[in-house]
């Protein structure tokens, strides 16, 4: 089958000593995020610190995630000692699925945001496609929840009036496949800045990737690594880091598999945010752009694609959508 499919020319220089992804916006995001996702209260602070002791400028976070207030204190001690400025982050920030309700939307932001102790954020998603009914702004829905009445364009809608104030300077989704991907931007008046994605070298997601790209819609890969062996030990799934071909791949350059697996993303023009609790692995993360795969590399990572969500979010499924919106004795998965 043959493609009139041209590539789009990456939106940032992987040769430039901190690359940048240049949203629609004009505004800067660093390629390299930390994720705080599974990171816990009481170990999230010292990490974030860490992590931006080691040289991360971008951090991932999400009100579901339990932890904005201590990640509130961490940022307030980078500032007071120095270690960085609030303008030389980009902090990208999630609305949860219990507070889609138009009314609701600019009351999770400002709530985040005072959780985190900002008075904005660089970049606020919509964390999943799907409404629940609201629980409380400090109670996020989680397990048995039920489906809620708000559209995805409405709640779109109280986004961009988000963006319109600068409370959040650019919106954008996450977990959004490709066809609800084109019908919200068949509708924004304000285009999705990001879409932020599960991709890695077992699920690389080729379509959905060029799509947003070729919009200039920024995608940014959650669970880069596969979610090392965190989700092979919840769910047995296949564990990247252990892949033949990327070990191989990783002894030729001098690196670690982990630097292989992130390289073969950000060469693929896709913005990375693995998460670790350890320094060291910390910067080795970071420490991906002394290296380059070649064309054939890359070939042969790409073939290593399985075609399969780890589905490190709503796993069991069950868990996902549950009392009387879970259709099967299983629940209902939000991808079903
Ligand atoms: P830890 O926090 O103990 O370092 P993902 O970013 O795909 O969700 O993967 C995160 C998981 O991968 C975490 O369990 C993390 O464990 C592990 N991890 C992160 N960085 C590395 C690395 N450089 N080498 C091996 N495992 C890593």
């Amino acid at each position: 089958m043959s493609s009139s499919y041209t590539k789009p020319a990456p939106k940032f220089d992987l040769a430039s000593p901190s690359p940048a992804y240049t949203l629609a916006s004009g505004d800067k995001m660093p390629i390299i995020a930390y994720g705080t996702f599974r990171s816990a209260p009481g170990e999230v602070a010292v990490a974030v610190l860490e992590a931006l002791k080691a040289g991360y400028r971008h951090l991932d976070l999400a009100h579901v995630y339990g932890n904005e207030e201590e990640i509130g204190g961490a940022l307030k001690q980078a500032f007071d000692e120095g270690i960085v400025s609030r303008e030389e982050l980009f902090i990208t920030g999630k609305l949860w699925n219990s507070d889609h309700d138009v009314d609701i939307v600019p009351k999770a932001a400002a709530h985040s945001l005072k959780n985190l102790g900002l008075d904005y954020f660089d970049l606020y998603l919509i964390h999943f496609p799907v409404c629940w009914k609201h629980t409380g702004l400090s109670t996020p829905s989680w397990g048995a929840s039920e489906l809620g009445t708000t559209p995805l364009i409405d709640t779109w809608r109280a986004m961009e009036k988000l963006a319109e104030t600068g409370v959040c300077r650019n919106i954008g989704v996450s977990n959004w496949p490709m066809l609800l991907m084109h019908d919200l931007v068949t509708q924004a008046k304000i285009q999705p800045a990001c879409n932020q994605i599960e991709v890695h070298v077992y699920y690389q997601r080729e379509s959905l990737v060029n799509y947003c790209l070729s919009r200039n819609i920024c995608v940014t890969a959650h669970t880069p690594l596969g979610g090392g062996l965190a989700n092979a030990e919840t769910w047995n799934t296949p564990i990247p880091l252990h892949d033949p071909i990327i070990l191989e791949v990783a002894k030729n350059h001098g690196k670690t598999a982990a630097q292989v697996l992130l390289r073969f993303l950000v060469q693929r023009g896709i913005v990375v945010l693995p998460k670790s609790m350890k320094p060291e692995r910390m910067a080795q993360n970071l420490d991906i752009l002394d290296f380059s795969l070649t064309e054939e590399e890359m070939g042969k990572i790409k073939a290593l694609d399985k075609y399969v969500s780890y589905k490190t979010n709503p796993n069991p499924l069950s868990a996902f959508i549950g009392g009387p919106d879970a259709f099967t004795a299983e629940g209902t998965d939000i991808f079903d």
